[in-house]
């Protein structure tokens, strides 16, 4: 598997499926096309360990394994050691499991990699999700606005020694500033213009995602249900170097 320092270019590709044949067959078709692939939970709870396994033999590009652990401290460092062998570039937990469990999370994917004599994950926090208003945020018991929250937890994040955090891109130049070049930025929610938006509501363009700040986006549909996925990949890449 290619190494996240190796990675072709800034674009993950959501298989988000359960089917094993459409997600290797994706994936296949990808593999000189888009810098990685994401399986999230949906995948997962279908397929298991082995079903990511087949899909990135299929490929060969860096992994980012999306399954947002969020429990208290000693059960996520458990989780994070359990899928270290399927090699994910790029992991994912929920910021607002709290320091203590972000710390946990952090020593595991350290000692994990030792002991498997892998290249340590990028673990990255889920901050708000990009499909919750500040009025459901602020039936959860959180005041203030959504771009507030998601900059404490950025912060906290940080502080508790994750590598960066998901965001949207509206949020990527706030973060940016606030956190600094080196705390990495990965966007969903974006779409190239002649893309249609699906249920995205705040969209960019990968470029102006890219420019916001973002170190890589996450692109799905508007690859995965294109008619030729490899050339609408090709396309997107193109038009990032325009
Ligand atoms: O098909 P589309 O490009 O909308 O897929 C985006 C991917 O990013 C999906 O896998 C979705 O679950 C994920 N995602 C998102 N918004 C978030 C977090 C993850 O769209 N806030």
């Amino acid at each position: 598997m290619t190494p996240l320092s190796k990675i072709r270019n800034p674009i993950f590709c959501a298989l988000d499926t359960s089917d094993l044949g459409q997600a290797t067959s994706w994936a296949a078709k990808l593999a000189d096309a888009v810098g990685g692939v994401k399986l999230g939970l949906e995948f997962f709870n279908a397929r298991g360990a082995k079903g990511i396994t087949d899909v990135t033999r299929a490929c060969e590009l860096p992994l980012f394994l999306d399954l947002k652990f969020h429990d208290i401290p000693n059960t996520v460092a458990g989780a994070v050691k359990a899928v270290a062998p399927l090699k994910p570039a790029v992991m994912t937990i929920h910021a607002v499991g709290g320091r203590a469990m972000m710390e946990a999370a952090a020593k595991a994917a350290r000692e994990a990699a030792e002991e498997y004599l892998v290249d340590r994950p990028l673990l990255m926090g889920v901050t708000v999700l990009t499909s919750m208003s500040d009025e459901d945020l602020s039936e959860t018991g959180v005041a203030g606005t959504t771009l507030d929250q998601v900059r404490r937890l950025a912060e906290l994040s940080k502080m508790a020694g994750l590598d960066g955090v998901i965001c949207s891109p509206h949020e990527a130049a706030t973060l940016r500033q606030d956190l600094g070049p080196n705390f990495k930025l990965i966007t969903p929610g974006v779409r190239p213009v002649w893309a249609a938006a699906n249920d995205q509501k705040r969209i960019m363009t990968p470029a102006e995602a890219l420019a916001a700040g973002a170190d890589y986006v996450v692109i799905g549909r508007p690859i995965t249900a294109a008619p030729d996925q490899a050339a609408a990949a090709k396309r997107i890449v193109m038009e990032l170097a325009a």
